[in-house]
């Protein structure tokens, strides 16, 4: 029996916002079986779900890998555009785009709170170059985004994956480097930070070793916090931990 004729067949799950983001088709036709989030279920708030309601059609972007974005389209001017990979809540990426106006911010998690939570960020804050991308960053990378289309990238404290077995998932690993090369342009900044130190000496090693990245740091090490980064949610409670915060600035040569 074909599926359209069964019966049994379980009715095709309705989004939660009518307008809002749709689910990742990225799992279906574009499979990725190693993924470096884990799906989690938490609660959306009403303040949340209503700018997701209001603004995703405005300034939310699905991840549906079957289109190259055209970015100027996208922001609405020709502005540089950074790419930040799992803003969690969004409070440092709408801060980072309120302190520079003249980047465009596409910020990307599977995250639906923080999506929502984004969105009323940018709205209270009057931000226009913030856009949010809902679905694997992979994807978004691979399918949808033009080689050299991006003058930056930001990965902050991405999750560590501690146990051996989960290492495979951390995003910072060589085939990672070697899709985010493609797509950044040449003297462009990869920024990544983390409080994990096993992880921090890891994105030092395949940074380093990594053909078309160069240290920005003369001494081959680890840089100081950068000004224009503010201290995260996910840096606070690794720094109420007493955990050690690294940052890492390369250039895309
Ligand atoms: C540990 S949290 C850090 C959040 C935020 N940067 C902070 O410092 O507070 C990592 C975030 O990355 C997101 N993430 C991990 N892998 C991702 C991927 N492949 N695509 C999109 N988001 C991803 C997770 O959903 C999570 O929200």
């Amino acid at each position: 029996m074909s599926d359209a004729l069964n019966p049994h067949r379980r009715p095709a799950r309705t989004p939660r916002f009518p307008d809002g983001p749709q689910p990742d088709p990225a799992g279906s036709h574009h499979e990725r079986r190693i993924r470096s989030f884990q799906p989690r279920r938490s609660r959306v708030t009403a303040g949340q779900a209503d700018a997701i309601e209001r603004l995703w059609p405005l300034w939310g972007l699905d991840i549906d890998g079957r289109r190259t974005l055209d970015l100027t389209e996208l922001f609405g001017n020709d502005h540089p555009v950074v790419l930040e990979i799992g803003f969690g809540m969004g409070e440092a990426t709408a801060q980072m785009a309120g302190d520079d106006p003249g980047t465009n911010i596409l910020a990307v998690d599977v995250h639906t709170p923080g999506q929502g939570n984004l969105l009323n960020l940018a709205e209270k804050g009057r931000l226009t170059n913030v856009r949010v991308a809902n679905g694997d960053a992979i994807i978004l990378l691979r399918e949808m985004i033009a080689p050299d289309a991006l003058a930056g990238l930001r990965v902050y404290f991405p999750d560590p994956w501690p146990k051996k077995r989960h290492h495979k998932r951390r995003l910072i690993q060589p085939e990672f480097l070697d899709l985010a090369a493609t797509r950044l342009r040449p003297g462009a900044v990869l920024h990544c930070a983390t409080d994990w130190e096993p992880y921090a000496e890891q994105m030092l090693e395949v940074l380093t070793a990594h053909p078309r990245f160069v240290n920005t740091r003369s001494d081959g090490g680890f840089a100081p916090r950068p000004g224009f980064r503010p201290l995260t949610r996910f840096e606070g409670q690794g720094l109420d931990k007493g955990h050690v915060v690294r940052d890492l600035l390369f250039l895309r040569v």
